[in-house]
């Protein structure tokens, strides 16, 4: 039988080599990780995502939501290793107009607040969306002069309310169906096209410093629902509404195939002078995970930041989330689920491991 010194020394070096592995990791682990600081090389000298994308004149982010915001560890990693921060639903039209005329910026302001803390920048999500209306919006019908002027209160008094603090709004969501065609939302019907220009104009008036965006997903490689955003995306321009970028949600699921046709992409909205971004990347497989399926997540992963960092006005990368812990999928596509870089215990996975070698 060992002694208790030899136990407590193995013991010892099995809590180094954790904690090695973690360092490498970037997963904070020491008293500035636990108060949520600001992330940098504050860890054992490992530079986090944002630090090796800042490197590239990119951000790298995480969506969050308030009902994770208990759960400390969760927090530790969300407020050391990223520079940018989506609410995934704290700003939606639901929760931050909930009765007409009534507006709640508890939950925004929240991750607001906690992002500024740790020194993050914020991506505003989003205005104008046709899923997570309030029911007072949904449930009567509107003529086109009510709802313009419902619309533009909406969006005026949420850009003014977080003015200066939003690096970029994603404006009008899931604008277009797969076809390219307009999606027939309550706005489309009511309004006609012309309500995305309004958006962009109305957002702007309200914060003139902050990015606006049009986002969607299914439109990372060349296809008609891009082609729709190009298409659209110069008709603004030519009208010289204000639109600054492309927001490629990235929502990708192993079984469909990885987009090959993404850095091409990213290049002629770049030509165009916007900006774009993968807002919302996961990437999906149907579980149980094996060691095959995360390789390819890994190299999916590897591949879009790859395709973000080789074109020059492809700002920045956000995960739908970070952690499997907190990813919608397994609520949404049933058997589906192990999309994000970290597990459900918040360990790193391959995936977190090739977007550090795509960034270093
Ligand atoms: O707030 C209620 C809670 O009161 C209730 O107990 C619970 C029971 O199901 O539901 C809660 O609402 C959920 C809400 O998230 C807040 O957690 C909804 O059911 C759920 O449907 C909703 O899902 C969100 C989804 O958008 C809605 O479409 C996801 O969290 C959010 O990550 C997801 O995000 C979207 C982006 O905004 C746009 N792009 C696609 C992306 C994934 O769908």
């Amino acid at each position: 039988m060992r002694s208790t010194t030899t136990r407590s020394r193995t013991r010892l070096r099995l809590a180094g080599a954790l904690a090695t592995v973690l360092v490498a990791a970037g997963i904070a682990t020491g008293p500035a990780a636990q108060a949520g600081e600001q992330h940098g090389p504050s860890h054992g000298g490992q530079p986090t995502l944002a630090d090796l994308a800042q490197r590239h004149g990119r951000y790298f982010g995480s969506a969050t939501d308030n009902p994770e915001l208990t759960d400390e560890p969760y927090k530790a990693v969300l407020g050391s290793e990223f520079d940018m921060i989506t609410p995934g639903n704290g700003m939606k039209w639901y929760a931050t107009e909930p009765q007409q005329g009534v507006f709640d910026w508890s939950k925004g302001d929240e991750i607001v607040n906690l992002a500024r803390a740790n020194h993050q920048r914020v991506r505003g999500h989003t205005l104008v969306w046709h899923s997570q209306l309030p029911d007072w919006l949904t449930g009567r019908t509107w003529t086109a002069p009510e709802l313009r002027a419902v619309l533009k209160k909406h969006i005026q008094t949420e850009v003014r309310h977080y003015r200066g603090k939003i690096y970029a709004w994603d404006v009008v969501n899931e604008a277009f169906n797969e076809d390219g065609t307009y999606r027939e939302t309550v706005f489309y019907k009511t309004l006609g096209p012309g309500y995305i220009a309004d958006a962009l104009r109305w957002a702007h008036q309200a914060d003139p410093k902050a990015k606006l965006y049009l986002n969607d997903y299914n439109i990372e490689g060349i296809g008609p629902k891009s082609d729709a955003y190009y298409k659209l995306a110069q008709e603004l321009q030519a009208q010289g509404v204000p639109l600054d970028g492309i927001g490629l949600q990235a929502h990708l699921a192993l079984q469909y195939g990885y987009p090959t046709t993404l850095e091409d992409n990213l290049r002629r909205f770049s030509r165009l002078r916007l900006d774009t971004a993968l807002t919302e990347v996961d990437v999906r497989m149907f579980v149980p995970a094996d060691e095959a399926k995360l390789a390819t997540q890994a190299e999916w992963y590897r591949d879009m930041t790859e395709a973000c960092l080789a074109v020059r006005r492809c700002v920045g990368i956000t995960l739908w989330d970070y952690t499997d812990k907190y990813s919608w999928i397994p609520a949404f596509f049933e058997g589906e689920g192990a999309a994000l870089p970290w597990d459900e215990q918040l360990a790193p996975k391959p995936a977190y491991f090739a977007i550090r070698d795509a960034l270093s």
